[in-house]
């Protein structure tokens, strides 16, 4: 029943629509007198993520958050079950739409997770302004999400790429830097973590000298790592994540360069990877919206939770899809499990202050969450917060005009 009348749904058109009819026509059966049932049955959440290559890791973080907040709530939200659709998305950007339809067109999911891949996330946008199914990205970072392409149905419950590195000018200069050089991998999320740190840095008086790049998802540092050694920077600063920030980590050392040239970056340089790196990370600082030993309440309490559940320790990743979870439920809750209601499910999600592992955030205007962003330095295995480094930290949505 749900699938057909869904297919005769104009998604679009709650954002033209009057709020009582997209509610109603979405819930479906109308009774005599012009009452609704609610929408019953389970609602489809369609989790696209990356299971294979080198994010894989990242997207069974997500996973393991998303399904703990939803276990919290003794797996149903607003009185209804969940079912998962589950695409791998390989961290393609070319099968980003092939696969982003899959859950929309095939499976005609509810609500999309995804993904990791800033390349991907831009794919999926395209399909999910079109249909106007539900969104909320547990990572990729890039800024055309929440800025030129911003939607009513677009949320994020992670980043923007440049709100990772902004605030590391300062950091840079409270140490005395006065130039450095970005290295990362030649895709958006590289390109704008070294915008956000470019226009950081320099606002502070410093000068990034050299942008240098492999290609997603080389990892022959070699020739970059040999120039760095002859440039002699003040300071590097890097984006990398998952296997290839762990691979980085190991060739700069390998290569001299630890100890001689101090080494920054986002936070991803060093989330998720300690385990794999032994001591070659060892003093790294970085800029993230999650930290080891932040000892809150809520942080406590997740990390025990996630421990219990995985036998794993929690990372940013999995922050951000238990808080994808929790801003999902946000709206559930308030439209009592009638999905359908979808200016009810937007309204409620998008005045939501989540309580996060990370700290309370909320969600600007474009649907980015305002928050703080930490200074960490790796101590043995943990990424150990060193303070605030920019309290409450917004994107800036360039472009955004919702
Ligand atoms: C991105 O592509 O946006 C991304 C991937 C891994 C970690 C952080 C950002």
């Amino acid at each position: 029943m749900e699938k057909n009348e869904k297919a005769g749904y104009d998604r679009r058109g709650f954002l033209k629509g009057s709020t009582a009819f997209a509610g109603v026509a979405a819930a479906g059966t109308l009774l005599p007198g012009g009452l609704a049932l609610a929408q019953s049955g389970k609602v489809k959440v369609g989790l696209m993520l990356p299971s294979t290559g080198t994010f894989a890791g990242l997207g069974a973080a997500i996973t393991n958050g998303f399904k703990l907040a939803i276990d919290e709530h003794g797996g149903k939200l607003g009185g209804r079950e969940i079912e998962y659709f589950v695409v791998d998305d390989e961290s393609n950007p070319a099968k980003a739409p092939e696969n982003a339809n899959k859950l929309v067109q095939r499976d005609k999911v509810d609500i999309v997770i995804g993904t990791v891949h800033s390349g991907v996330v831009m794919g999926m946008a395209k399909v999910l302004k079109e249909s106007g199914t539900l969104w909320i990205n547990p990572n990729g970072g890039a800024g055309a999400m929440t800025g030129a392409l911003c939607a009513p149905n677009f949320f994020r419950s992670s980043f923007s790429n440049w709100q990772t590195t902004h605030a590391l000018g300062r950091v840079l200069k409270s140490k005395g830097h006065k130039n450095a050089v970005f290295i990362t991998w030649k895709y958006a999320a590289g390109q704008e973590m070294m915008q956000g740190f470019k226009e950081g840095f320099e606002n502070e008086g410093g000068k990034l000298t050299k942008e240098l790049y492999v290609p997603f998802p080389q990892v022959e540092f070699q020739a970059l790592l040999t120039e760095i050694a002859s440039i002699k920077p003040d300071a590097v600063v890097a984006f990398f994540a998952g296997g290839g920030a762990a691979k980085f980590l190991k060739d700069y050392q390998a290569a001299g360069l630890k100890g001689k040239i101090p080494l920054y970056g986002a936070g991803f340089l060093t989330d998720g990877v300690l385990d794999a790196v032994g001591d070659a990370a060892e003093g790294v600082e970085t800029t993230l919206h999650y930290a080891d030993g932040l000892d809150t309440k809520k942080d406590n309490a997740f990390r025990l939770a996630y421990a219990k559940a995985y036998k794993l320790q929690p990372d940013v990743y999995a922050v951000q899809g238990y808080d994808a979870g929790q801003l999902f439920a946000a709206g559930m809750k308030a439209v009592k499990g009638d999905i359908g209601n979808r200016s009810g499910m937007i309204k409620a999600m998008e005045s939501a202050r989540i309580d996060s592992p990370r700290g309370q955030w909320t969600l600007s205007k474009a649907h980015n969450p305002v928050q703080d962003m930490y200074l960490r330095k790796v101590v043995g295995k943990e990424n150990k917060v060193q303070g605030v480094a920019w309290k409450g930290l917004a994107d800036p949505a360039r472009g955004c005009k919702a």
